[in-house]
């Protein structure tokens, strides 16, 4: 799909960031995406030499760990893949490889849902890039394990609690529609259809309980796990039931758009544009999401950069999926502003690339912090705009 130069111009007219044709931001966008993706190797040169274990967020600009991985430990690895594509320094490959081999223990954890976080930007990129199969399988495995939590009462994948426990048995999150590409990419690898099927009808019951008539959508939406009638709408991370969490509103945003490229459904398309559009409509000037669009001091409360970033991603694939080069402006927009606001360029001492994102500020855990996964979503940003072909590659677009 290609735009035109007068669709595009006219698009962006409203706006500060001058751009091009998809895949030619202007230069001045480019110079500066290009010099932000180049802090960024730069910055990992300087850090992985020491850093054996998956960061986590940054407490005083350096990173705290979490030695198992937690939800977080895919994006580390995958940054390192990501700069082994843009430079192809085998030192960026050493580190990637070294990283993701100590997520194997992870293949066969059934007792969260993020085996897509964890195994997709590693696994299935380091698949993507080596040729090397022990990754496809691994990520396969993965697949496996995550299906386990499927409730067919409810037809949803089971986000929180161990399996056999009461424990959260009911609860879905509106993050597992980043888990199911690792689905996806199961049933082609293997032709097993179970993969897809549960991914797909995953998708289709976020679709139908989250999604408000405004496109906003709660963080949470429960069930009753043994007879999978609806509860309601919860958060976790978000202000409330009723708010919109900006990090699981980007989540949905990427999440649907990659769902329609895997399956064309037109349903998915309509649901990421919905979520995109009310996103985009409650932005303030600077472009920086504020961490729930209906917390009570929004728009003028702590930002989360790292919903910027996934948004980001989203965006520009939605841009292509739905011909609309609106979606891609926003995208320059929202990736112009993270370069210019949010970088930590200016601390020699900073562990991480992008300040200003939050963790969870419902219970004031990791308060405009580094993220790794703010990070790894700027990084994947940067190359949809300045390599798009070679992204593809790695992570199947
Ligand atoms: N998936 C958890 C989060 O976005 O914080």
């Amino acid at each position: 799909m290609t735009f035109s130069r007068r669709t595009l111009l006219g698009a962006a007219a409203a706006g500060s960031v001058a751009v091009g044709l998809p895949g030619e931001a202007s230069a001045a966008s480019s110079r500066l995406f290009r010099e932000s993706l180049d802090y960024a190797l730069g910055k990992l040169r300087q850090v992985a030499p020491n850093v054996t274990s998956f960061p986590e967020e940054t407490k005083f600009e350096k990173w705290i760990y979490v030695n198992s991985g937690g939800w977080v430990g895919g994006f580390w690895p995958g940054m390192h893949w990501l700069a082994f594509l843009d430079s192809g320094d085998e030192q960026f490959k050493k580190w990637a490889v070294e990283s993701a081999l100590r997520l194997s223990p992870r293949r066969t954890d059934t007792s969260i849902h993020d085996l897509g976080f964890l195994f997709y930007p590693s696994w299935v990129t380091a698949y993507r890039l080596t040729g090397d199969v022990s990754w496809r399988d691994g990520a396969v495995q993965a697949a496996s394990s995550l299906i386990q939590r499927y409730n067919d009462k409810g037809r949803f994948i089971r986000a929180w609690g161990a399996l056999g426990t009461p424990n959260n048995a009911g609860r879905a999150i509106m993050d597992t529609m980043m888990n199911l590409d690792l689905l996806t990419f199961a049933s082609e690898q293997t032709g097993d259809s179970r993969f897809l099927d549960v991914a797909v009808s995953h998708a289709l019951t976020t679709r139908a309980k989250f999604i408000r008539p405004d496109g906003s959508t709660p963080h949470v939406f429960d069930f009753n796990p043994d007879t999978g009638e609806d509860i309601g709408p919860n958060t976790n991370q978000g202000y409330s039931p009723t708010s919109c969490w900006s990090r699981g509103q980007a989540w949905g945003i990427y999440g649907f758009t990659t769902m329609y490229r895997r399956t064309r459904r037109r349903e998915f398309l309509d649901a990421a544009r919905k979520l995109a559009d009310f996103a985009l409509d409650a932005l303030t000037p600077d472009h920086i999401p504020v961490w729930d669009y209906r917390s009570p001091l929004a728009p003028n409360d702590v930002k989360d950069s790292s919903a910027g970033a996934i948004m980001a991603c989203g965006l520009i694939d939605l841009s292509r999926a739905s011909g609309r080069a609106s979606y891609y402006v926003a995208a320059l927009r929202i990736l112009d502003a993270l370069c210019r606001t949010c970088l930590t360029t200016r601390s020699e001492r900073h562990e991480a690339i992008l300040a200003r994102g939050t963790r969870n500020r419902r219970i004031e855990v990791g308060i405009e912090v580094s993220l790794p996964y703010g990070d790894y979503y700027l990084m994947e940003a940067l190359l949809r705009v300045l390599k798009p072909r070679e992204l593809g590659r790695a992570i199947g677009l």
